[in-house]
């Protein structure tokens, strides 16, 4: 199972892919998570991406797609992977699409999950985040039973840095302006599946398992 997950910000994507991830017991990767724990780490690529996403705005090319192809020939990648948040502009296709063919593999899908501009900033403002491990929750549609804290693990709930409503529109504009063309890229492979994200929050592990 190799799979893309697209969509605006707040689609849902982190949410559906944690149901995929269990089911199909394949690597969720984020670009977003990943970029996020090298600036928790201070790292050089975590310096240089800060900027880029506190003000919504995407982290050039040449360092996203560097970051992709060392974690994607990881061995845990070896069976599948669910990709979201990756790729995002049509050269990191491009580029995707020539690291899978050197590595003699090819992409079973790629799922749209389709969110309206006025939901993705409902969702985005009232959203929360486990500092411990990353679990997503929302003040109103899925809160915490234990308020501040995590459900599963006790760790600390926080808004994110870019969940502030300017910065959610910037991020909406760059989505429209530089990754959706994706749709017609992957539509015209015939690997696009369209699916609301507006609903249930299985909807993405439902159409890969052929419901
Ligand atoms: P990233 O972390 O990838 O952010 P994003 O794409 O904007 O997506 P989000 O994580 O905000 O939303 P989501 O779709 O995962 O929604 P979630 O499940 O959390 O990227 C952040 C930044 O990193 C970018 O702006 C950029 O700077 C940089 N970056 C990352 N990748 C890059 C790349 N490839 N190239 C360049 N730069 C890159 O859900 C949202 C909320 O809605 C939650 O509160 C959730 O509880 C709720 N919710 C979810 N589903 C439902 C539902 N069905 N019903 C009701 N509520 C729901």
């Amino acid at each position: 199972m190799r799979v893309i997950l697209l969509g605006p910000p707040g689609a849902g994507k982190g949410t559906q892919a944690a149901a995929v991830k269990e089911r199909f017991q394949i690597p969720h990767i984020s670009t977003g998570d990943m970029l996020r724990e090298h600036v928790k780490e201070g790292t050089e690529l975590g310096r240089k991406a800060k900027e880029y996403m506190d003000g919504g705005k995407l982290v050039p090319d040449d360092l996203i797609i560097a970051m992709m192809e060392d974690r994607l020939s990881k061995e845990d990648c070896a069976g599948g992977f669910l990709l979201d948040g990756f790729p995002r502009t049509l050269p990191q296709a491009e580029a995707l699409d020539r690291l899978l063919s050197k590595m003699g593999i090819k992409l079973d899908g790629v799922v749209l999950l389709d969110v309206s501009d006025d939901v993705v900033v409902e969702r985005l403002s009232g959203r929360r985040v486990c500092r411990s491990c990353g679990a997503i929750y929302h003040v109103s549609f899925h809160p915490s039973s234990r308020g501040d804290l995590c459900e599963a693990c006790g760790g600390e709930l926080y808004q994110r840095d870019d969940d502030r409503e300017e910065v959610i529109r910037r991020r909406l504009k760059v989505y429209h302006e530089q990754t959706a063309p994706l749709e017609s890229y992957y539509e015209g492979k015939g690997l696009l599946r369209r699916v609301s994200g507006e609903g249930a929050t299985d909807a993405v592990l439902k159409v890969l398992q052929g419901n």
